[in-house]
């Protein structure tokens, strides 16, 4: 999804502008742009990678010290120079760069066509960008007036960066369901729709509400409502260090945020079990909320969504609460039926999330409880939930999810044993068991890092030519296969379905041939043979079968190759084995020299629908 980042202080913008764009160039893009305003605003834009816009202006004196920057990632009109970011205005009053979709931009093309407007792209964002200049032109009372108007007349998603040509010492902020964050230090204002963008500089930042204004001076902002009358906002504090961003040696993001699941896991428990006692206080959720809960929704989209389907067994096991979990971009359209003493668990890395965020609105609407997991402090999802739970991830960098995964995994857990103790469903010493257990999770992980990495990379390289693969379990042996699968599938561009082992006699097994690889999670101890039957029946229909299971046991008949994890609880399991289905993921598109962190066609927090 396409990035922003702004400045306007003391240093050379240009430097701030390319160093925040390169820290927001995981989220995907196609094409670059950048706009700096020194005696008059100059903008410079180019396709594909940020080095093809460093190149281009890598002779240029830009020595301004307010500018504006974009990724795009390309949805209205194809990834090329003239519609990348800044755009600016029919009569070059406004410059500006926008996250997010205007859904009503052919209307308002035809509106401004009317006044004689030209467009030279294909973009909803010049559409924006004229608009602002036909209503400042129009009712000439400045930039507050000009935004707010235009921000009633569009429909759809928006973060927008402006700067007026009248207005030289100043950059306009803007937003509706789309990410930004404002940060201040003693040289100057910042903005950037992701934290990273700017953490190098500050982590004194404002988080600005939707359909607020927001003017950036050079020491100093100012927020306005739609009424254009003037509001007061709380500086926050960002906990995350500059290091968390940055690859430290290692050779992609996806692997350093693997092996920093022993710190992060850590940390998340760290925040929540005090003195040997689960601590949700934090949540703001108390014990005669908790005893009412009827139902428990679960919802989230992608990898929370398969964290979800491994919170819906445990949750139900340990508090005999029913609970459902539910694809967000489904949730938010089947007009879904809610109890009223229901909770909706919303579950999400970015905070961001477009389809999550509709499904929160849409229980708030029913006048439901919310509680959201999120890791992005200040992010939408957090700001609008009754109750947050915080995952301590630290900034994630790799598009596809890893250390997030597994610190929403032991937020659920903590939930489930909590809850499960508040309606007296386990005792005292079966609580105390369970939050012993949890806590042993980190260094188990750091042990499976050390022992199981260079197996894992020989026998992933082995199948890297591979075009399909299977992974299958039952129970949470299933949840975590369907995330085991999607690791596989979004960063090695191998097709890959993971299947409840039971499930697959009821037509999947067809698909089984000579050489496919079958990936087996066993590790419950209820349903194990079930699963070993089914292993034996893809392996004599010629399967391949990696199977990870728990150490100790024999699997030998059904395997050939086998990942050993350590013992724990049977509720944790997904914590240790989702480590070697990461593993297989990376080290598999290692192999084929794919761009690991940043795979085709996806973005890192996904703001539209
Ligand atoms: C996959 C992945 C995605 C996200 C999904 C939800 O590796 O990262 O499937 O899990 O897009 O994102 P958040 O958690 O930000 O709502």
């Amino acid at each position: 999804m396409c990035g922003i980042v702004g400045y306007n202080g003391k240093d050379k913008a240009v430097d701030i502008l390319l160093d925040g764009l390169s820290k927001l160039e995981y989220r995907g893009y196609d094409s670059a742009g950048i706009a700096i305003r020194d005696k008059k605003i100059e903008i410079y834009k180019a396709k594909g990678k940020l080095t093809n816009l460093k190149e281009k202006i890598k002779d240029k004196e830009l020595n301004g010290t307010c500018g504006i920057g974009h990724t795009r990632w390309a949805t209205h009109g194809e990834p090329n120079e003239l519609n990348a970011h800044p755009h600016i205005s029919n009569d070059g009053i406004v410059t500006l760069v926008h996250n997010g979709i205007i859904e009503n931009y052919q209307e308002l093309i035809l509106k401004l066509k009317k006044h004689n407007y030209e467009f030279y792209s294909q973009t909803d964002t010049e559409v924006l960008t004229n608009l602002i200049e036909y209503y400042y032109k129009k009712y000439k009372m400045g930039p507050i007036d000009a935004i707010n108007r235009t921000m009633v007349r569009v429909r759809g998603s928006y973060a927008i960066a402006v700067m007026f040509k009248d207005y030289p010492d100043e950059i306009w902020v803007a937003r509706k369901d789309s990410p930004m964050i404002i940060g201040l230090n003693e040289n100057g204002t910042y903005l950037a729709s992701d934290v990273p963008a700017i953490l190098k500089y500050t982590k004194t930042v404002y988080y600005i509400d939707n359909l607020e204004l927001a003017c950036l001076r050079k020491d100093k902002v100012i927020f306005y409502d739609l009424n254009g009358d003037e509001i007061k906002k709380e500086l926050k504090e960002i906990k995350w260090d500059v290091s968390s961003a940055e690859k430290e040696g290692y050779e992609h993001f996806m692997i350093k945020e693997i092996n920093e699941q022993p710190v992060v896991i850590k940390n998340t428990i760290n925040s929540l079990v005090k003195d040997n006692n689960i601590d949700l206080s934090k949540t703001g959720l108390t014990e005669e909320e908790i005893k009412k809960i009827s139902q428990i929704y679960i919802v989230a989209c992608g990898s929370a969504y398969h964290v979800g389907v491994c919170a819906q067994y445990i949750l139900e096991d340990l508090t005999r609460i029913p609970v459902r979990v539910e694809i967000a971009s489904e949730f938010r359209y089947r007009k879904p039926i809610l109890d009223k003493n229901g909770l909706v668990l919303i579950i999400s890395q970015s905070g961001e999330t477009a389809d999550s965020l509709a499904a929160l609105r849409e229980a708030k609407s029913q006048g439901i409880k919310t509680l959201s997991i999120v890791n992005v402090v200040g992010s939408s999802i957090a700001r609008e939930s009754d109750h947050v739970l915080y995952t301590l991830a630290g900034p994630e960098i790799a598009v596809a999810t890893t250390k997030a995964f597994s610190t929403q995994l032991v937020a659920c857990y903590a939930l489930a044993i909590e809850f499960s103790k508040i309606l007296n469903k386990i005792d005292n010493n079966i609580y105390l068991d369970l939050i012993d257990e949890l806590e042993t999770i980190p260094e188990k992980i750091s042990n499976m890092l050390d022992n199981l990495t260079t197996d894992i990379q020989k026998i992933s390289s082995k199948f890297s030519h591979i075009h399909d693969a299977f992974y299958i379990g039952r129970g949470l042996d299933y949840a975590i296969s369907l995330e085991g699968s999607l690791k596989l599938k979004e960063v090695s561009y191998i097709h890959s379905e993971a299947y409840a082992a039971g499930e697959l006699k009821h037509g999947t097994i067809s698909l089984i041939e000579n050489g496919t690889l079958v990936v087996g999670v066993v590790t419950q101890e209820d349903i194990f043979e079930k699963t070993i039957s089914n292993l034996v029946e893809v392996r004599s229909r010629g399967a391949y079968t990696i199977v990870v299971t728990e150490e100790g046991k024999d699997v030998s008949k059904v395997s050939n190759n086998t990942i050993f994890v350590p013992k724990t609880n049977r509720y944790f399991f997904p914590s240790l084995t989702v480590v070697p289905l990461q593993l297989i993921g990376y080290y598999m598109a290692v192999s084929k020299g794919l761009d690991v962190d940043k795979p085709r066609n996806l973005a890192k927090s996904v703001t539209v629908e």
